[in-house]
């Protein structure tokens, strides 16, 4: 389903971002000669079609791609306006970093920048672990919102 979350009442990422920090893992804009190096591990760590959306917010300038990385290694990503305007996703973290902060970090990064490009609120499309999104922004569920966009997609 999707899920709806509203843009001007986020939560402060500074005390994520510095635990983080603190521990190495740098949270920020992908960068357009990382694109190749981003989209594979989306590709190798998550799918192909998520891989496809990654490349879609690599095609944007400013790149819609926030990343983590640890020592010159991608752990994490988000993206948005990829599948659709107003739409954050996907987003993942590898299995040995989660429940580190690593996604709360992305996820909110990414959604200021949403604000900052002028929306109110952001769609957070075809969702997996909906109370991950209410625990950390709040989210609501988007009645009938279920295929939603994705209806008849190939795959
Ligand atoms: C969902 C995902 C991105 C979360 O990343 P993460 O780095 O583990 O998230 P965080 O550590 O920032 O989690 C923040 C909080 O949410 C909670 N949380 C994390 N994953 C959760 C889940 N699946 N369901 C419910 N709560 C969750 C954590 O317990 C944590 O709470 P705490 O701060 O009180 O400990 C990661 O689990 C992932 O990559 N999953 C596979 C891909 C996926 O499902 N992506 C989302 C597609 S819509």
């Amino acid at each position: 389903m999707d899920l709806l979350v509203k843009l001007y009442d986020l939560p402060d990422p500074a005390p994520v971002l510095k635990k983080l920090r603190k521990r190495g893992i740098d949270v920020r804009r992908a960068l357009a000669p990382e694109k190749n190096l981003v989209v594979d591990w989306v590709r190798g760590s998550f799918s192909k079609a998520w891989a496809c959306e990654t490349e879609v917010a690599f095609s944007r300038l400013p790149i819609t791609c926030f990343i983590a990385v640890d020592d010159g290694t991608v752990l994490g990503f988000a993206c948005y306006d990829a599948t659709c305007k107003n739409f954050f996703g996907p987003t993942g973290v590898e299995p040995d970093y989660r429940r580190g902060g690593v996604g709360a970090a992305l996820l909110i990064t990414s959604l200021l920048a949403m604000a900052a490009d002028g929306y109110a609120y952001a769609i957070i499309g075809g969702v997996g672990p909906v109370d991950y999104y209410k625990k950390i922004v709040d989210a609501i569920e988007i009645p009938r919102s279920t295929p939603g966009i994705y209806r008849g997609m190939l795959a």
